[in-house]
């Protein structure tokens, strides 16, 4: 990659993305809020805590923006630095003033996989697995896994979010999604080719959530 090329779109991000773009973490369960986007930039996902976009002059990269008052920029940086080079994670190419230019990659994730109807090979699901791995052996955390920070391309698995990799803590999201996928997509929902609508998968993800936090109330009383 150019460093004239990432110059010219780091000052693109301070001319014409910053000054009209608003962003608006309402709630950290929930994803940001974008209420403008100026043009030629186009949005392309928002998680809790960011919102990532691309100019359509550099299609090949992304701009991942935090929200105001959320934590995980320093963090990411440092997982970044970490993974080195891996086919199934991006690549920071700049950090800086709360935004980081990113290796753009292009797939589906999980979540809007279900919404769509698109059938997840295995092969998605064993890449996943092995990136995780792969992860671990960096002195790295996988955490925080789930439906929207995994992608499929090609019928190949992607980590599209490590922002929560240092955190030491267990975290059980992506055993369960894989759990589901072994125990209820692939008898079920792959064979019957169904569209989830959005506003199941967002009852999944919420009811997903409160199981869990009622599980972990059972199992550690005195920590919640
Ligand atoms: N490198 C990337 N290439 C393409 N899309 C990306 C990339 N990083 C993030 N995205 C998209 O943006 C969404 C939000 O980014 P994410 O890193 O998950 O933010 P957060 O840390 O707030 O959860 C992702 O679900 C994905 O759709
Ligand atoms: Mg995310």
């Amino acid at each position: 990659m150019h460093g004239l090329h990432i110059n010219r779109l780091i000052e693109s991000v301070h001319q014409e993305l910053l000054p009209g773009f608003r962003i608006e973490s309402v709630d950290p369960h929930d994803p940001v809020e974008v209420r403008h986007v100026p043009k030629p930039w186009q949005l392309l996902g928002r998680g809790n805590y960011a919102a990532v976009l691309y100019h359509p002059d550099y299609p090949d990269l992304v701009v991942k923006i935090y929200a105001p008052g959320r934590p995980g920029f320093f963090e990411e940086v440092e997982v970044y630095r970490r993974l080195g080079s891996h086919p199934a994670f991006s690549e920071c190419l700049y950090a800086r003033d709360g935004f980081l230019i990113l290796k753009r990659l292009h797939g589906v994730t999980l979540y809007d996989c279900m919404h769509r109807g698109l059938r997840i090979p295995k092969q998605v699901i064993r890449d996943i697995d092995s990136a995780l791995e792969y992860a671990r052996k960096r002195g790295l955390h996988p955490h925080d896994v789930h439906g929207r920070n995994v992608m499929m391309y090609k019928g190949r698995g992607l980590v599209v979010d490590v922002s929560d990799f240092l955190d030491e803590e267990t975290c059980s999201k992506w055993n369960d999604l894989k759990r589901a996928y072994y125990w209820l997509y692939r008898p079920l929902l792959s064979p019957l080719r169904l569209r989830v609508p959005y506003f199941v998968l967002d009852v999944v993800r919420r009811s997903y959530r409160f199981l869990r936090r009622l599980v972990s109330r059972y199992l550690h009383p005195r920590k919640n």
